[in-house]
C-alpha cells in the first residue's frame, strides 16, 4: 500500500489539498482530526471537564469512532451515528485539540489510523502522521503558512457559509490550538526530518495539489 503522511498546523490547507490530491490519484482520503473531533463531542456531550485528562481517559473507551465511505465522502461514526455535521463548529475544534492531548485517547486513534492505512492506499492528514502513526510513509509533506494567512482563510470560509467572524478572535484561537499542538508531550506536531516543507502563504490550492501531486507521481 501507498501511504502519504500530511502534518501541519490548524488552517494550512491539509484536508482541502490531500482531498483533491486522493481524488486525482484515486486514494482514501484520511482525515485523522475529525476523529478528535468526534472524541471532542463525546466528551462535550458527556459534559466531562475538558481540562481533566483522567476523567477523558476514563470515558473514551465508550466512544466508538469508525470512519466509513459514502460516495467518496469521509464520513465519521461515533457510536453508530453520523457526525460529519456536527464536529465542524469552534467549540468543537477547540474540544479536539483538548482531548488529543491524552494518551489513551491518542493510542485509540493510532491503531484506528493504521488499520486504514493498512488496507488502503491513503493520503492522511493531521499532526503526527509522519511522526508517529506512519513512520514508515512513502511521502511525508509539513504543510505550513503563516498566522495571519490561516486566519484570514478562516474568516472567509466562515463568511461564505453565513457565519460570524472575527479576524483577531480567529488569529487568537490559531495561535492557541498551535501552541497546545505543538507543545503538548504527546505525540506533538513537529516536522520531522524526512518531511518535506512546503509553505502555502503564498501559493493557490491549485500550486499546491500541483506540487505534492508531482512528487506522489516520481515515487
Ligand atoms: O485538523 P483538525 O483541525 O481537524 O484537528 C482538530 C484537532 O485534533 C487539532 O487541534 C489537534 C488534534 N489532532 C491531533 O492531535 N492529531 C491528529 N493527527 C489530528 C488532529
Amino acid at each position: 500500500m501507498i501511504n502519504i503522511a500530511i502534518d501541519g498546523p490548524a488552517g494550512a490547507g491539509k484536508s482541502t489539498i490531500a482531498r483533491k490530491i486522493a481524488a486525482e490519484l484515486g486514494y482514501v482520503y484520511v482525515d485523522t482530526g475529525a476523529m478528535f473531533r468526534a472524541i471532542g463531542l463525546y466528551m462535550v456531550r458527556l459534559g466531562v471537564e475538558l481540562s481533566d485528562s483522567g476523567a477523558i481517559a476514563d470515558k473514551v473507551s465508550g466512544a466508538d469512532v469508525d470512519i466509513v465511505y459514502k460516495d467518496g465522502t469521509q464520513v465519521v461514526m461515533l457510536n453508530g451515528d453520523d457526525v460529519n455535521g456536527l464536529i465542524r463548529t469552534e467549540e468543537i475544534s477547540d474540544a479536539a485539540s483538548k482531548v488529543a492531548v491524552v494518551p489513551e485517547v491518542r493510542k485509540k486513534m493510532l491503531t484506528l489510523q493504521r488499520d486504514i492505512a493498512n488496507k488502503h492506499d491513503v493520503i492522511m492528514d493531521g499532526r503526527d502522521i509522519g511522526s508517529a502513526v506512519l513512520p514508515d510513509a512513502d511521502l511525508k509533506i509539513y504543510l505550513t503558512a503563516s498566522v495571519d494567512v490561516r486566519a484570514e482563510r478562516r474568516y472567509k470560509e466562515n463568511i461564505e457559509k453565513g457565519m460570524e467572524a472575527d479576524l483577531e478572535a480567529i488569529k487568537a484561537d490559531i495561535r492557541e490550538r498551535d501552541e497546545r499542538d505543538m507543545n503538548r508531550s504527546e505525540a506533538p506536531l513537529v516536522k520531522v526530518p524526512d518531511a518535506a516543507e512546503i509553505d502555502t502563504s503564498d501559493m493557490t490550492i491549485d500550486d499546491v495539489v500541483k506540487t505534492i501531486g508531482d512528487m506522489i507521481r516520481k515515487l
